[in-house]
């Protein structure tokens, strides 16, 4: 039995690597057709100075390979009582329209005029209970410091066309965190066109639009509005200077998890803390949804939602992130915390403003690095242990921790915990394994942390310190990870396995050791 003091076990966290101290340095930034898309003047870039967007124009384009910004001219807007042009419905630029309905009335009406088929659907009870209960002020003056940005249409006219982060797209945006503020304040408002019913062309997107974060009574509703308020509230106050990246990466060539000779790197596990807190500098693990994001503007609030409501430029990569196939991930790098939380799920909430001091790389980008991965939902137990959901996972995590283009020395560790194994239904002792395997393939040793979990942490700690005792190599688990799928659990009949994994592993390992080898494992045992 563990004792109750013991809140880690392994390599001390601090023998673990983090950006920037770990990190080379960086090539000048740049924008790369049909690589990496740069919105802003790289030429003018410094330390602590708002960047300047590039072009300083608005380049409309309305197509099917970018956003549709709803200030394009071709974002139009039906006007029936408006004098009629021949048998045509005369049309007027539908962003202007939102201006002018903005002048006259409050944001309810505002959004709903512009959104006007959905007039009769859309509700706004938790904005109405947040301006009235909450912060006691009357709408306009709440939308105020979105409004600041929303206002200033020279932000949003003087966008790059973003372009689309499409399935199997190996692509990289970069843009200002101002800009990703005026982004934001748009969604707020409900303005990207065509985004707001999943039947059009976006079907395979995220919600960008706010919409659904303002309907029913809930009190979590309220508390993930003080938290998106207390970003807007930041932003305006105090124009942020950073730089944000969007890459979305598919995975070429899997490894050959059978033959794979790597030996497991470094484990530190702790039941105490968080990704977020702790793992700073570190690449720290989204348990994201195909959708990334999940139900952040909707009524979702567990690990990924409330990443993205403390750190909102993970927002923005709704507008424009397809959803993620198996063999891809989302890396963003250099959003900021604004706010910190307490609670989790329906306990959630707001727990004041946060002051991010992660120091910045040489592309003035806050040194978090966040990485998307979705794990597989499961409906029952059994299926996550068959070779082709294994093969999945392995692969998906892979593809979120390698990175084959920078030296192993530069690599930072992983921040990561129980992926898939709250919502998702996954099984935490064969994920840790499974991320132990596919960190080693990408040379990065682990932080794992349990959430509060001291059983799990011993269990893990065990399993790893075993494996690496024996000299157990990635490719040998692989197999033993096939095995225990064949003797065990494809015969067996009730939901869950009657021999656990790792009792599994323990036993395959000991017997086929020379005696005084096993035996020294079952003395710690
Ligand atoms: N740091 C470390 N561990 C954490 C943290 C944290 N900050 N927060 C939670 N955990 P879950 P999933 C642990 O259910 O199963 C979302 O809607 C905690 O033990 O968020 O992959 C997404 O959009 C928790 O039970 O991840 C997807 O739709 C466990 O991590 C879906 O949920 C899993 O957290 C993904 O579900």
């Amino acid at each position: 039995n563990i004792k109750p003091d013991i809140k880690w076990l392994g390599t001390p966290i601090h023998e673990l690597k983090r950006m920037p101290e770990c990190g080379r340095q960086l090539p000048p930034l740049k924008d790369i057709p049909g690589q990496h898309t740069v919105m802003i003047r790289t030429d003018l870039l410094h330390k602590s100075k708002v960047p300047v967007a590039y072009p300083t124009y608005f380049k409309d384009v309305w197509d099917n390979v970018h956003v549709k910004m709803p200030c394009s001219s071709s974002s139009l807007f039906p006007v029936k009582d408006e004098p009629q042009d021949g048998a045509k419905t005369p049309k007027v630029g539908r962003y202007t329209m939102f201006f002018r309905i903005c002048f006259h009335f409050l944001f309810q009406n505002a959004i709903l005029k512009y959104n006007a088929s959905y007039a009769q659907k859309w509700d706004f009870t938790a904005l109405k209970l947040y301006c009235t209960k909450v912060s006691n002020v009357n709408i306009s003056m709440m939308i105020d410091h979105v409004y600041v940005y929303l206002k200033s249409q020279k932000h949003v006219k003087s966008l790059l066309p973003i372009p689309l982060l499409k399935r199997g797209m190996n692509h990289s945006i970069t843009m200002s965190q101002e800009q990703v503020a005026c982004l934001l304040a748009n969604a707020f408002f409900c303005t990207f066109p065509r985004r707001s019913s999943r039947k059009t062309e976006y079907r395979n997107y995220p919600d960008i639009n706010f919409v659904r974060l303002f309907d029913g009574s809930s009190s979590s509703k309220i508390e993930k509005l003080k938290t998106l308020m207390c970003y807007f509230k930041s932003v305006t106050e105090q124009k942020p200077t950073g730089l944000v990246t969007f890459t979305r990466k598919s995975l070429q060539r899997p490894p050959d998890w059978k033959s794979s000779q790597t030996p497991l790197t470094k484990l530190h596990i702790t039941c105490e803390g968080t990704i977020e807190d702790d793992g700073y500098g570190m690449l720290q693990v989204d348990f994201a949804n195909q959708f990334v994001g999940g139900g952040v503007t909707g009524s979702g609030l567990v690990q990924e939602e409330i990443r993205f409501l403390i750190n909102p430029e993970l927002i923005v990569s709704r507008l424009f992130t397809e959803a993620l196939d198996h063999n891809e991930c989302l890396v963003i790098t250099g959003t900021q915390q604004y706010s910190k939380y307490t609670g989790y799920a329906q306990t959630y909430q707001w727990g004041g403003k946060h002051q991010d001091t992660t120091p910045s790389d040489g592309w003035q980008r806050k040194c978090t690095e966040i990485v998307a991965i979705d794990a597989l939902q499961f409906r029952s137990f059994l299926e996550q242990f068959s070779p082709e959901r294994i093969n999945r996972e392995l692969n998906k995590a892979y593809c979120g921790f390698a990175r084959p283009e920078e030296p192993s020395q530069n690599l930072s560790a992983v921040a990561t915990g129980n992926w898939g194994c709250g919502v998702f239904g996954g099984d935490a002792r064969l994920k840790a394994l499974l991320q132990m395997l596919a960190s080693a393939e990408a040379a990065r040793d682990v932080a794992y942390f349990t959430f509060g979990d001291s059983k799990l942490m011993k269990d893990v700690h065990n399993m790893h310190a075993f494996l690496t005792q024996n000299n157990i190599r990635v490719g040998e688990v692989y197999d033993l990870l096939g095995q225990y799928y064949s003797t065990v659990c494809r015969s067996c009949l009730s939901r869950c396995p009657d021999v656990s994994l790792y009792s599994f592993i323990y036993q395959q390992v000991s017997s086929s050791l020379v005696p005084d080898q096993s035996d020294s494992h079952s003395a710690r045992q």
